[in-house]
């Protein structure tokens, strides 16, 4: 996602524009704001990153660091990629990532931790603040403690474990033959490479994908096509598309101060009004054009009427800046954002039409009867691709505002009317494919 949108909003070539993305996750955003600015623009980026979980930002001061100080932007790419993906990469690989870490290391004990600047080229920096507990994450990715049977046992336990062989075979079922090679391929080596390229090479494992004991630290249905938009062979279609990504962002990355910070989305709003990070480089009169919250002000994390109220009087007074924000559990409170909770005839009528659009396809016809029953079998898993839940989802919205009319009134922002920086598309659904979809639903605030 790209938060900017230029064209759609400031449309300058020159202006400064800082930038919060405070509840990151991994990199995705922020590599692709950082790559869509026209070519002719001139000014500079200023980003925050932040995120409350250890290993997490561990991993993108890491990426960053890669794509940063490897001369040859290529091999940079190549290697940031396989560190953030795969569970194992190229022992060549580890050595440059090792070089990288002992180094920051060394500087965070040499100057007692805190705010560490990283000057990359004469443009660009990376202030970090890194802490003790970090450091214990950056010494386990260079641990040899742990054979690579060892964390391939690890990582089987869970992407392989008998209990979830139900939801692995329904998955694989709703998949053409071809792509549930892939898929398999990539449950069982968990490398991004094109399916059937030799892969001997890599058996260096990546111990930041896993805990400090050695447990796989993700879910056993896991898959980095869920973050990146695209269709069509699933390693080929992340690596194809992710790696020229990263070589654009580490060629963008030339210009963009970048500070990375630890801290929980609340207070890290509060410790910028009062101005407690000014040690770190960030002035209490910093305000951002864009403030990007994820989807932490589902009731779950921080919530709207916090994030709001601690975020609004960081975004900068002018009617192109705004926060962005979408809810990713709204389905659960709200039982027909999903087909299941929409009543049984809601059900019967897309199955009905599921199953018509089915028939009318041309692979029908040519089907053995196993396979017309295994394609029926699934409706039932890609219903909801077909469910407009639109309304539902406007009538959860609008009970959320109802909750928060002070809040907007105190901060003074207002929900957009119009969309202009990430339009709520909903991508058409391929039948075959549901587990590749994924629908934009962020909302923009602005101040009035
Ligand atoms: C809310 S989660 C959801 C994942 C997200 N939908 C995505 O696509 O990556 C996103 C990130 O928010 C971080 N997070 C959750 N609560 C937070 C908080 N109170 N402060 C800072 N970060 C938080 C999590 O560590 C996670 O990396």
């Amino acid at each position: 996602m790209d938060v900017l949108n230029l064209p759609n909003n400031e449309d300058d070539a020159t202006r400064v524009f800082p930038l919060a993305f405070i509840a990151s996750g991994d990199l995705r955003h922020v590599v692709g704001t950082l790559n869509c600015p026209p070519s002719n623009y001139s000014g500079n980026l200023k980003i925050l990153m932040n995120d409350h979980n250890v290993p997490t930002v561990c991993r993108n001061i890491v990426i960053l660091l890669i794509l940063g100080t490897t001369p040859d932007k290529t091999m940079a790419a190549d290697i940031a990629l396989h560190f953030w993906y795969s569970v194992f990469m190229p022992v060549e690989y580890r050595i440059t990532i090792s070089a990288i870490i002992t180094l920051l290391v060394k500087r965070a004990y040499d100057q007692g931790f805190g705010s560490l600047v990283f000057p990359l080229g004469q443009n660009s920096s990376r202030t970090c603040t890194i802490t003790k507990p970090m450091c214990i994450y950056f010494g386990h990715y260079l641990s040899t403690s742990f054979s690579a049977q060892e964390i391939q046992g690890h990582y089987d336990k869970v992407r392989k474990a008998p209990s979830r062989g139900d939801y692995r075979d329904k998955m694989y079922a709703a998949l053409r033959p071809s792509h549930r090679v892939a898929f398999q391929h990539f449950r069982r080596f968990g490398l991004i490479l094109p399916c059937g390229a030799p892969n001997a090479y890599f058996n260096a494992p990546n111990l930041s994908l896993f805990s400090l004991k050695g447990e796989w630290l993700e879910t056993d249905y896991a898959d980095p096509l869920e973050g990146w938009e695209g269709r069509g062979e699933r390693q080929k279609t992340t690596e194809k598309h992710t790696e020229p990504t990263l070589k654009t962002f580490t060629a963008a990355s030339t210009f963009p101060s970048l500070n990375s910070c630890m801290l929980d989305a609340y207070d890290l709003g509060r410790k910028f009004r009062d101005g407690s990070l000014s040690a770190d480089g960030i002035p209490s009169s910093i305000r951002f054009d864009r403030i990007e919250v994820s989807n932490i002000i589902d009731v779950n994390y921080v919530g709207l009427n916090n994030v709001l109220t601690s975020w609004s009087p960081l975004l900068c007074n002018n009617r192109t800046a705004a926060i962005l924000g979408y809810f990713m559990n709204w389905f659960m409170i709200k039982g027909d954002g999903r087909v299941s909770g929409a009543g049984g005839s809601v059900n019967t009528k897309l199955m009905g039409s599921l199953m018509d659009k089915i028939k009318q396809g041309p692979e029908w016809n040519r089907m053995n009867l196993s396979d017309m029953e295994t394609r029926i079998y699934t409706l039932a898993d890609v219903v909801d691709t077909v469910y407009n839940n639109a309304k539902p989802f406007s009538e959860f919205l609008k009970k959320q505002l109802e909750g928060i009319d002070d809040i907007l009134k105190k901060t003074g922002l207002t929900l957009r009317r119009k969309h202009a920086i990430l339009s709520p598309v909903r991508i058409p659904a391929l039948l075959e494919y549901p587990q590749i979809y994924h629908f934009r639903i962020y909302r923009d605030w602005e101040l009035a």
